[in-house]
């Protein structure tokens, strides 16, 4: 969601802003500009569209320039067109700014700035907060590391901003809050700014994550200064990027979602790695050790996440009452933090979240901050928001997630949450020993079973050739395989725009069985194990009114095969770690019908990867 990309230097803005620029491409965006400055001339292109689009318009003489900033707007305030988009211009025009998130007060600030004279031109909050830090550089007569830092501590709401003055080509300032804002320090003191690191990894591994309420001053004199907006001087600390290249690159594959798809093998393998000792049965998790009277003594656990983090959470629900007998409540992060949630001193609040910077999950991890609980953070994204605001944690090791639709994010999630559940009930001493061995093999086995579920790609795209112009579907599953329905329907309507719908097998006859006829395709998870014969019967339940199975079946399976009009083996594992396997043909079938279809897998309409606002 909105992407920004900054360079002060000794090379040419220009290039470096753009690739930066396509690199960020995966956050969702609706249009895209440049302000370049050179010899006291600032050029500026913005357009609705695409980063190629805005391309198109770049005259060559404004390629050229050591200062720069660039930008991806995914619209809030305003549609998307050329004056929306970003820079946005001071109104003396010596000023650009690019902004990501929602100030929130803008309009009282707007209705202050007109009445002394000011000129808007667009819909944004984004031109509010330009005027806005030029009126108070002129009223008070500071520099501009000053005014940015005295605006901003006027203004309410979320940002992450880079500023560039036409009048000085040596410093470019910065400042976030609830929004990420990375600044990588290269050779020859060049700064690179961006809203993750990966506009930078090729230039410099040294970074300085800015941390909320910051502003730094990066001047090719001075060098970089970070202030509170307290006016607190602050030592920047440089840190060592471990991102590869190659992780944020397409691989050979035709788009991101594809390649990683593929990759789960790996970054399931790569997220229990080291944590678990099959031999022993034991789990070793610092997030468990550090705390271990907190784990013993928890009285509920509450899941805040969205999206498909909140799947991964309902499965986290039942891992956690299967296995540590502690009750658990999966909350929508969204709805969470606008209630008046009850919570205790002795509740453990986990978050999930691949990206770690969306804003719901963020202010739901702060109210259950204030109120008291440990909160402890799954996060995919080395140095995010999310995992710095947490008392504890796991990363994923999932690997950059470029493509928006979330896939080795969930199985990676799922596994680290697996672990987490296993550890916590030794704490607890609620599972025997011989059990936790028993189901680490079997964990250790799935990255193989995922490799083996990957091959059933042709006939998935078989299947989704029959039913790409379908115009609604049906997911449907029982106890674990009830949040992969959720998730395959996710899938489906978010890259393919197909109405999909994902519910609990049995609940099916209590209303949407009314849907189904000849044209509606039922996707069911009917795998052996616990529930399998009351899912059977539920596959019978569809039949009798003509609808069309595509089963999820254990390989080997016949009875579901009489019945089914398709159906989609995968490997035998435990009904415990049915979802991590059983998803994988949904991810398959998403990604091919969307294509099919003709539809931007990687780029979504409407979404946004990482979803800064509210
Ligand atoms: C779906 C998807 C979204 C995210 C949701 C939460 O494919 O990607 O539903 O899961 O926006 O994002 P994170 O996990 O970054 O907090």
């Amino acid at each position: 969601m909105c992407g920004i990309v900054g360079y002060l230097g000794n090379g040419d803005a220009y290039p470096i802003l753009i690739k930066g620029l396509k690199r960020l491409e995966y956050r969702g965006y609706d249009s895209a500009g440049v302000a370049i400055l050179e010899n006291g001339d600032l050029s500026l292109f913005k357009c609705k569209g695409k980063v190629v689009d805005l391309e198109n318009i770049v005259d060559e003489d404004s390629k050229t320039g050591g200062i720069g900033i660039g930008h991806t707007r995914w619209a809030t305030h305003g549609v998307p067109n050329d004056v929306n988009a970003h820079p946005h211009l001071s109104g003396d025009g010596k000023l650009a700014l690019i902004h990501n998130g929602i100030i929130e007060n803008y309009a009282s600030i707007k209705e202050e700035l007109k009445s002394r004279g000011h000129i808007f031109h667009s819909e944004t909050d984004t031109e509010v907060l330009v005027h806005f830090i030029e009126d108070v550089r002129s009223k008070l007569n500071v520099s501009l590391f000053e005014a940015v830092r005295i605006a901003l501590s006027e203004v309410h709401g979320a940002y992450a901003i880079v500023v560039l003055d036409r009048e000085n080509p040596n410093q470019l300032v910065a400042a976030k809050k609830s929004s990420p804002l990375v600044i990588g320090v290269g050779k020859n003191d060049d700064y690179y700014i961006a809203s993750d690191a990966s506009p930078i990894i090729e230039y410099t591994k040294n970074v300085v994550y800015l941390d909320d309420e910051e502003v730094a001053l990066m001047d090719r004199k001075e060098g970089l200064k970070i202030v509170t907006i307290q006016n607190q001087a602050k030592t920047p600390y440089i840190q060592a990027l471990e991102l590869k290249l190659e992780a944020i690159e397409k691989g050979g594959y035709d788009s991101f979602m594809l390649k990683e798809i593929h990759e789960q093998p790996r970054s399931i393998r790569d997220s229990f790695r080291g944590r678990i000792n099959i031999q022993n049965g034991f789990v070793k998790m610092s997030g468990i050790d550090d705390y271990r009277d907190k784990w013993l003594n928890a009285k509920r656990i509450i899941i805040v996440a969205c999206g498909t983090s909140w799947h991964a959470g309902l499965v986290a629900e039942y891992l956690f009452e299967d296995f540590a007998r502690i009750p658990v409540e999966v909350e929508y992060a969204s709805e969470f933090r606008y209630r008046n949630p009850v919570i205790f001193p002795d509740d453990i609040v986990i978050a999930i979240s691949q990206s770690g910077e969306t804003a719901d999950t963020l202010a739901a991890i702060e109210l259950a901050k204030q109120k008291g609980a440990f909160i402890f953070g799954v996060c995919n994204v080395v140095g995010s928001t999310i995992s710095r605001s947490t008392h504890s944690g796991a990363y994923t090791h999932a690997g950059p997630e470029i493509g928006v639709a979330s896939t080795k994010a969930f199985t990676a999630q799922v596994t680290v949450l697996y672990q987490l559940a296993l550890g916590v009930a030794q704490v607890r001493g609620t599972i025997e020993q011989k059990d936790v061995i028993k189901l680490m093999a079997e964990l250790n086995a799935v990255p193989d079973q995922v490799e083996v579920a990957l091959k059933s790609n042709d006939h998935v795209k078989e299947i989704a050739a029959i039913y790409k112009d379908s115009r609604n579907a049906l997911y449907l599953g029982r106890g674990y395989s009830f949040p992969v329905a959720l998730e395959g329907a996710l899938k489906l309507k978010e890259i393919s725009y197909i109405h999909a719908e994902g519910y609990p097998a049995a609940e099916m006859k209590h209303g949407p069985i009314a849907l189904i006829d000849e044209e509606m395709p039922v996707f069911v998870i009917a795998t052996q194990g616990q529930s399998y014969e009351k899912v059977v019967s539920n596959i019978q339940e569809v039949k009798a009114r003509k609808g069309k199975i595509i089963a999820v079946v254990t390989a080997g399976d016949k009875t579901v095969s009489e019945l089914a009009d398709h159906t989609i083996e995968i490997p035998k594992t435990d009904d415990t770690l049915v979802p991590i396997i059983s998803v994988i043909p949904f991810q398959l079938l998403a990604y091919h019908v969307a294509v099919m279809r003709g539809c931007n897998v990687d780029q979504p309409r409407n979404l946004a990867k990482s979803v800064t606002v509210e």
